[in-house]
């Protein structure tokens, strides 16, 4: 089984994906870091000189062909309870080409959804190297956030598990994972 880690950006998919990595002993993928190291280009460069739709579509293409890789070496095609895989996807990608429903059906999709205002202030430490955020004021950025929360609220909600905590007890959060792979 897979594991897709979803949220905003700044809520924790990357962090939590390598904790709960190093934990289990599980294969790690952050999605964004895959997209670089294929294109050799970061995701600013991409948006800069390809732009977001062409993004989308990279983004479309790399959770289906890490799948494909992923199921001939570990067979994912069988349902198993068992995970096999940790994939943090970026803050968009539930939001377009049918994603959200194709990690569904191919996984254990765990939404991290903490306080807007703990996003806002982790968001406004790093948001130079995040190309949506760059040229945004703070001001400007927390209407940003809200309004993009909003708009995407509507895929996040379609998570199987939802985490709302800004930080996490391990142990309660395995049991919490496990309990919801075999409510698939
Ligand atoms: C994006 C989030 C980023 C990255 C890209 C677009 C978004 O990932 O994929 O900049 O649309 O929210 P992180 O959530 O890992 O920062």
């Amino acid at each position: 089984m897979t594991v897709y880690l979803i949220g905003f950006m700044g809520s924790g998919k990357s962090y939590l994906g390598r904790l709960l990595s190093n934990h289990l002993g599980v294969d790690h993928i952050d999605l964004d870091e895959w997209i670089e190291s294929k294109y050799g280009k970061s995701i600013t460069e991409i948006f800069q000189s390809e732009g977001e739709d062409r993004f989308r579509e990279k983004e479309h293409e790399a959770l289906k062909s890490l799948y494909e890789a992923y199921s001939r070496s570990v067979n994912l095609s069988i349902p198993s309870t068992e995970l096999n895989l940790i994939i943090s996807c970026g803050g968009g990608t539930p939001c377009f080409n049918g994603n959200m429903e194709w990690m569904n059906q191919h996984g254990l999709t765990i939404w991290l959804d903490p306080p807007t205002h703990v996003l806002l202030e982790r968001l406004a430490k790093e948001k130079a190297h995040r190309p949506l955020l760059a040229k945004l004021s703070d001001d400007q950025m927390k209407h940003f956030v809200e309004q993009k929360l909003k708009e995407r609220s509507f895929f996040y909600n379609q998570a199987r598990l939802v985490l709302h905590d800004e930080v996490w007890d391990l142990p309660g959060l395995l049991k919490q994972i496990n309990d919801a792979s075999h409510l698939q």
